[in-house]
């Protein structure tokens, strides 16, 4: 499907629902395990975690795995083990994040750091990475341990990538998308490639599979980024503005730095660089960023990664699995349109 179309289909509603429905069970089965295994002797580990796990999310990564397991009709537990260890591995990355970001708000509630402190939130994310490889070890393939294994490097990378690149307006859009694929497309493309893996699929499949995985990570990481200036807290979960107050330059920014005057340059470098935010910035940013066509553009180009998402699907088997992947995509990205 190319953008043109996307673009049609975009009009149509789109839900995440035909993905839960096809799913539903061994979901029913993940969630059971995320939740023993979240368990622990140590009282702080299962009340930190449950704090975030019974707080939802959309648990999309582990969907993912699902859906491409049922799509290759692989028969045995490892699906239902890997995509618990996938949702692990975000769940550990968001109490990090949320350190790292000083954010405040996190699926609706207050995020952990604010109610354990960052080094119990640090420390709960290790634990949970670490049952994660626990239950990569588990499933016994050693090529699912090496795709999450690499996933979980490559996530840590990015975010460090970003620490160098927050509060530098220099920063262009390829520097940007990298940041966006270590951090948050990597873990879309593992989700994605394991499961082919472990139904025996041959090379080709598995990189259709990842393909598919990625450009999905990529969209939703540039929804989000929109969402962050154009959503509602409500909706979100968390707060509007943070990327903001913390002065991260995402690809809104960097197309608004690029297209602004010269007393725009200066805004971004005030309230960006310098930290030196102001009542009323967020609004006067929220202004340029529409004024100059910044998220538009921004929610232009996650639309591009969705219509190549759902391309990569072309050569994979039809059938409900299919289908509920490419529905999914255009909720991603109808969340912001
Ligand atoms: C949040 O991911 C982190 C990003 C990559 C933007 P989700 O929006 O999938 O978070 P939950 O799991 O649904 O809360
Ligand atoms: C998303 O980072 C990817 C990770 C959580 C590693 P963000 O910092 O953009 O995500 P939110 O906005 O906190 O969910
Ligand atoms: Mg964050
Ligand atoms: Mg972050």
């Amino acid at each position: 499907m190319g953008v043109v179309q996307l673009q049609k289909d975009l009009k149509q509603p789109a839900s995440i629902q035909s993905l839960v429905d096809l799913v539903s069970d061994d979901m029913g089965r993940v969630n059971e395990l995320i939740l023993s295994k979240a368990g622990s002797n140590v009282e702080l580990i299962p009340e930190i975690s449950r704090h975030l796990i019974d707080s939802g999310g959309k648990r999309l990564r582990p969907m993912l795995t699902l859906a491409f397991a049922k799509m290759f009709g692989y028969e045995g537990d490892g699906h239902v083990i890997l995509a618990a260890a996938v949702e692990f591995m975000h769940t550990a990355t968001l109490l990090h994040d949320d350190v790292v970001d000083e954010s405040d708000m996190r699926r609706g509630k207050l995020a952990a750091r604010k109610l354990w402190g960052n080094q119990a939130s640090v420390l709960v994310g290790d634990y949970l990475l670490g049952q994660a490889f626990k239950m990569m070890v588990d499933v016994g393939s050693l090529e699912a341990l090496r795709i999450l294994s690499e996933a979980s490097a490559i996530i840590a990378e990015g975010e460090v990538l970003q620490l160098g690149a927050a509060q530098d307006l220099n920063t262009d859009e390829p520097m940007y998308m990298q940041v966006v694929e270590a951090k948050t497309a990597a873990l879309f493309a593992a989700a994605s490639e394991v499961s082919p893996e472990i139904a025996d699929k041959g090379a080709e499949i598995r990189a259709a599979a990842r393909k598919f995985g990625m450009d999905l990570g990529l969209a939703f990481q540039l929804v989000d980024d929109a969402l962050d200036y154009g959503g509602s807290a409500k909706d979100l979960g968390k707060d509007v503005g943070d990327d903001f107050h913390e002065g991260k330059i995402t690809l809104p920014i960097i197309y608004a730095v690029q297209r602004g005057s010269d007393e725009d340059r200066a805004f971004w470098k005030r309230t960006l660089e310098d930290g030196n935010i102001e009542d009323g910035d967020l609004e006067h940013a929220i202004q340029l960023l529409r004024t100059t066509g910044a998220l538009e553009d921004t929610i232009k180009r996650a639309r591009e990664f969705g219509a190549s998402a759902i391309q990569a699907l072309a050569t994979l088997p039809d059938g409900a699995a299919k289908d509920a992947l490419v529905e999914s995509v255009k909720f991603c990205i109808q969340r912001v349109s």
